[in-house]
């Protein structure tokens, strides 16, 4: 495989208990451990094992409220991406963090330690945070708009990036001799005065290894496209056909060129969960499984999240029913509204139906084969202008991930789809993004 040929990158997204959401029942579930950092490590470990690109954990600054029926709690991920770092060396590390309940200084410092411990694998996915509930957390009376919440995130995001370069690379002197730790003409105040903030800066965190921690990003509505043209580096996303992920990968390139950025320095990353199986029939059989274990109580909320309707007590069996969906409702989660409505306009499904299409994983791509079907699969998205790789969510744990790591990653490795090993050290090096210089380092040389 030559260095240059254009690779799949491989993210394992780690839901605790697995993505299907009855995951936690099935029998080979680990889910005695899922509060043991041991469990995770391991599982990191795994990953790197396989010459991953990364892990990623999604997060909302609140509790669902369907816990009742599944093992839907959060653990912060700066915290567990930390403790992960000092039992891995290679496999980068991606945490959710929101924009709109949260702190650019705050957050700055806690990822640019990430990356500093870490040696240069952290990521960051910037969410907006989709659960509205997490108002109440807050001492808000409600969840800002969909448009205010995306106004927010790029000056917060401008505002990290500041702080993150308020360090030149080399502002640390180290002269033992003159007593000189550091060139302070090399630290900058940011002065930022905005609508949503007011930072002075600096950083009190040097310049961290990758020089930025990498920007992901995952929200698909207009302005979340918008937003990820312009300052995602890799991107999150869900689709259940080919025609709309290429769709998908097509406009955000093309934004992203508009904006002066080159296309290769952003990576689409399509959610896929795989049910694997020695043929096609024991695949279907472990599909079969879990939906057999789905509890349609949980479904029906999850539903409702994505829709926005309470459809509690409506015939399962009876046709799914398109007349009560609102679209003024569909703002919350403006995306995934449209992966559902996707599948009843296509698929003409019971509420049955649709609830099992969606228990696998919330409206991303499942996928039921042997490992030479799913890599063909891959294969025909990767090669198609419809990613640039993906974001496993394997549906339990750990086999869900084992079987995806031992039977379908060589595949990819004989066909030259997927590294055979690490060329480098960082979340960066690992993506093929550039080391991006300090906007302060840049003027002053500039101006020299
Ligand atoms: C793979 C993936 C992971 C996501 N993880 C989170 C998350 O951890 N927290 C969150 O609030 N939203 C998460 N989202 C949702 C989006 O970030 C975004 O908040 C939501 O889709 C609404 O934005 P949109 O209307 O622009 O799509 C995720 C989306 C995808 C595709």
């Amino acid at each position: 495989m030559s260095a240059s040929a254009r690779r799949l990158s491989l993210n394992l997204f780690i839901y605790p208990g697995g993505h299907h959401e009855a995951a936690w029942r099935y029998a080979a579930s680990d889910v005695d451990h899922l509060l043991d950092i041991d469990f995770y490590q391991k599982l990191a470990r795994r990953a790197e094992q396989a010459k991953l690109d990364g892990i990623f954990f999604a997060d909302g600054p609140v509790l669902a409220d369907n816990i009742r029926f599944a093992a839907r709690f959060r653990l912060e991920p700066i915290t567990w991406l930390a403790a992960i770092a000092t039992a891995t060396s290679r496999i980068g590390l991606i945490a959710t963090a929101s924009t709109t309940y949260g702190e650019p200084y705050n957050l700055a410092r806690l990822f640019a330690s990430l990356d500093h411990i870490s040696k240069g694998r952290a990521g960051w996915n910037i969410v907006t945070t989709s659960a509205g509930l997490a108002a109440q957390n807050f001492g808000l009376s409600e969840h800002p708009s969909h448009a205010d919440r995306y106004g927010r995130a790029q000056e917060f995001v401008d505002v990290v990036t500041k702080l993150w370069d308020s360090w030149e690379d080399d502002a640390i002197l180290l002269d033992k001799k003159t007593g000189i730790y550091a060139d302070d003409t090399k630290i900058h105040p940011i002065d930022h005065i905005g609508r949503h903030f007011r930072v002075k800066g600096p950083l009190n965190t040097p310049r961290t290894p990758q020089g930025r921690p990498v920007y992901v990003q995952a929200g698909a509505s207009d302005d979340g496209r918008s937003f990820a043209a312009r300052y995602a580096e890799a991107i999150f996303t869900a689709h259940q056909t080919l025609a709309n992920a290429r769709e998908f990968y097509a406009d955000i390139k093309r934004q992203a060129k508009a904006l002066g950025r080159h296309p290769d320095h952003i990576k689409i990353l399509p959610g896929i969960s795989p049910f694997i199986g020695s043929t096609e029939a024991e695949a279907q059989k472990l599909h079969d499984d879990f939906n057999e274990l789905v509890q349609p109580e949980y479904s029906l909320h999850q539903l409702k999240r994505m829709l926005g309707i309470d459809l509690a007590g409506h015939d399962l069996d009876a046709p799914f029913p398109s007349h009560l969906i609102n679209f003024d409702g569909a703002q919350a989660v403006a995306s995934r509204f449209k992966v559902v409505l996707d599948i009843v306009d296509r698929e003409k499904p019971t509420l049955r139906q649709l609830l099992h299409r969606l228990a696998g994983a919330r409206g991303h791509w499942v996928t039921v084969g042997t490992p030479e079907q799913i890599a063909d699969r891959m294969e025909t998205w990767f090669q198609s202008g419809a990613a640039d790789g993906f974001n496993v969510m394997p549906p339990y744990l750990p086999g869900g991930f084992d079987t995806f790591a031992e039977q379908v990653v060589p595949i990819l490795q004989k066909r030259g789809l997927f590294r055979l090993d690490y060329e480098g050290t960082t979340l960066r090096d690992h993506y093929g993004l550039p080391r991006p210089e300090s906007v302060y380092g840049q003027q002053a040389r500039a101006t020299a």
